[in-house]
Formats: C-alpha cells, sequence, structure tokens
C-alpha cells in the first residue's frame, strides 16, 4: 500500500465539526472524482487479498461508504458482494448483531443465506472509529456460520482505539491519524 497510501491521503478531506461540533470529520467523498485512483485503489486491495489474505468466498461491505468501495472489490476479486445494513433496510428474513454507539445500541443486519456456513469474508467499510460497528459486523459474520478473513478500512482514527474491540480479528488499516 506505500505507493497508494500519499495518493488516497490527498484526497481526504477534514470537515471540522460535522456531523456535530467537535468532531473532525474524515471525508473520503473526494476520492471519487478520480476514478483511476478508485480504480487503482481497489486494484491494489484485491492484490493485498490474494497474497495477504487467501482466499475468501465474499466481500461484505458496511452501510454506507462500505458500499462505495466494496462491490468494487468484490468484482476484482470475482466473488459476491454481501451488504451489511442498519436495521430495518434489508428485505426478508435477516441475521442481527447489536453494538453499542455513543447514544444507546444500533443494529446492524445480514440477509440469511448471503453468508453461508464456513465461508470466509473480507470485511470493507471506510472507517474505523471506536470500533462498534466492525465488531458488531464481525459478530454478525460469526452468528451467519462464516469467519472473519480480514477487516479492511481505509481510515483508523487510532486515539479512539477501535483495534482493542477486534483483538480477534485480522485488521488492515490504509491510513491512520493520529488525532481524532
Ligand atoms: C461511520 C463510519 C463507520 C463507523 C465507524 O458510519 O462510516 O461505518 O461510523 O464508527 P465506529 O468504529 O465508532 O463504530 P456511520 O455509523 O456514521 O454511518 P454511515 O456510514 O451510514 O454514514
Ligand atoms: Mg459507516
Amino acid at each position: 500500500f506505500d505507493n497508494i497510501r500519499p495518493k488516497i491521503e490527498k484526497h481526504i478531506r477534514e470537515v471540522k465539526d460535522f456531523p456535530k461540533k467537535g468532531i473532525n470529520f474524515r471525508d473520503i467523498m473526494p476520492l471519487f472524482t478520480n476514478p483511476q485512483l478508485v480504480n487503482e485503489l481497489c486494484v491494489v486491495i484485491a492484490d493485498h487479498v490474494r497474497h495477504s489474505v487467501g482466499h475468501v468466498d465474499s466481500v461484505a461491505g458496511l452501510e454506507a461508504r462500505g458500499f462505495l468501495i466494496g462491490p468494487l472489490v468484490a468484482i476484482q476479486l470475482g466473488v459476491p458482494f454481501v451488504p451489511i445494513r442498519k436495521k430495518g433496510k434489508l428485505p426478508g428474513a435477516v441475521i442481527e448483531a447489536s453494538y453499542v454507539k455513543e447514544y444507546g445500541e444500533d443494529i446492524v443486519e445480514v440477509q440469511e443465506g448471503a453468508i453461508k456456513n464456513g465461508e470466509i469474508v473480507f470485511l470493507i467499510d471506510d472507517l474505523l472509529a471506536t470500533g462498534g460497528t466492525l465488531r458488531a459486523a464481525t459478530d454478525l459474520v460469526v452468528k451467519a456460520g462464516g469467519k472473519v478473513g480480514e477487516a479492511f478500512v481505509i481510515i483508523e482514527l487510532a486515539p479512539l482505539n477501535g483495534r482493542a474491540k477486534l483483538t480477534d480479528v485480522k485488521l488492515t488499516t490504509l491510513i491512520s491519524y493520529d488525532s481524532a
């Protein structure tokens, strides 16, 4: 990732006081003004999966920004994309896992049958903050009978120590910030 990291870094915008005062929002949207770089990133992630993770049966992306990169990586790998969404968004039978947010509890869901027994899943999202979201996604994969081959995020907000919630998961982050 050493070659692509600085290029991606240049496409991350910092928005102060969003979504509320005191939060320094890391926005990945400028990346999508550069389709060539998006493609390069997905190729690099797919190569990383092939060489460091090994075989995966699917790529699971987390609503909402995990849906931007996840399907592109899945196409590169030639495996299915599995959406993990917030409660009540996916039709039909679902499996759910809950996590604690700053205020109260949140629930993520996956459609029943999307992950089969014994399957290895590559999890992807834009950002790791407190780690609650990826923790719940990991629990969800396990509940569905699968195993997380690796969890991948573009941005890690290191001071929030989300890593501590994911000690049982191989975690790769492209860019780590020392300030939240
Ligand atoms: C943000 C971000 C991650 C999550 C990380 O999503 O995109 O998914 O928070 O936070 P955590 O590590 O503390 O759980 P958010 O829940 O704001 O929703 P969105 O992606 O649907 O906008
Ligand atoms: Mg999100």
